[in-house]
């Protein structure tokens, strides 16, 4: 703001407030919020506007110097003023609504982007169910030579969505997924433990997919001769270890490097962050991996 501009609204507070004094109506009371709602749109701050005030004060020509007079001609300037303030107030609060407003805005973007991503991979994993439904029809006419070729096809995908997962529960949709890989690859890969029945549809996926990645990133990176899968049902939670022994890594340098090629990791996080979860890695060069997942599960 000028400082020409500054002097008149100055001018226009002390003329407004000498006004209200004199006669205390509500049109000059009104005159201090057109004017300190014209100072906070021009920018002007809670102090200057004080300033302003206290200038006025000084110069202002009061209507008769009797002691009880300028008593109550205090008491009106002060009223004056806070009623050119309550812009500021106002402006002050709407800013702090917006912040709130905004994040919620944000909370809500991100809840989405999280609900699409959950989607696709859903939407990737009915795909897949109806592409083994799929082979399923074709292998049966075909002759014997290509339906073996399109029975391992066939046992890759149920894999990938086991609907064992679904209809059996997650022990043995996970010993289904430990005898393929030792098929595949030659290693030992045990299941042992128990859930003692079945756990909500959300944490059997979780923990499902998490061993499966797991698993694969056993085979991928560390060479180990065995892998051994573990699960235990608690009171309060349900906790799945994969343990190889394999090479081992640096988790703490891997999980630094965000933003990194891997996802697997990350995705395991992700997945025990929605069902407030908690994920251990250790890892000793040589000595193998051990990934330990916990879910809280209601008694
Ligand atoms: N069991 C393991 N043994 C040895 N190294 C591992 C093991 N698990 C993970 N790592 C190391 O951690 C890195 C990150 O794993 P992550 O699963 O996040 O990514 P990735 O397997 O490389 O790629 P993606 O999973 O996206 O295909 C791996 O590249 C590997 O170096
Ligand atoms: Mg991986």
């Amino acid at each position: 703001m000028s400082e020409k501009t500054r002097r008149e609204l100055g001018d226009q507070y002390r003329r407004a407030l000498e006004d209200y004094l004199d006669d205390g109506g509500e049109a000059a009371l009104a005159r201090a919020y057109e004017l300190g709602r014209k100072a906070a749109v021009d920018g002007l701050g809670v102090l200057e506007m004080a300033a302003l005030h206290q200038e006025a004060l000084r110069t202002c020509v009061l209507p008769l110097a009797a002691l009880e007079v300028r008593a109550k001609a205090a008491e009106a300037a002060q009223a004056f003023f806070r009623e050119s303030l309550s812009p500021f107030e106002m402006t002050h609060r709407a800013s702090r609504e917006a912040n709130v407003a905004l994040r919620r805005l944000n909370e809500r973007l991100e809840e989405e982007s999280k609900r699409i991503a959950h989607t696709l991979h859903d939407e990737a994993a009915q795909l897949l169910a109806s592409v083994h439904i799929a082979l399923d029809g074709m292998s049966r006419d075909l002759p014997p030579s290509a339906r073996s070729r399109l029975e391992e096809i066939r046992g890759l995908s149920h894999e990938l969505r086991p609907t064992m997962l679904d209809d059996l529960g997650l022990v043995p949709a996970l010993q289904f997924l430990a005898e393929g890989v030792a098929k595949r690859t030659g290693l030992s890969v045990a299941v042992s433990g128990s859930t003692h029945g079945r756990l909500p549809p959300a944490v059997e996926t979780a923990l499902y997919r998490i061993t499966q990645e797991a698993l694969t990133n056993a085979v991928r990176h560390a060479h180990p001769a065995h892998v051994k899968i573990q699960l235990q049902r608690e009171a309060r939670a349900v906790r799945c270890s994969i343990a190889d022994d394999g090479v081992g890594f640096d988790v703490a340098a891997v999980l630094a490097h965000r933003g990194g090629p891997g996802l697997g990791l990350v995705g395991i996080r992700e997945r025990l962050d929605a069902l407030r979860g908690s994920l251990q890695i250790a890892s000793t060069p040589g000595r193998g991996t051990r990934v330990h997942v916990a879910i809280p599960v209601e008694g």
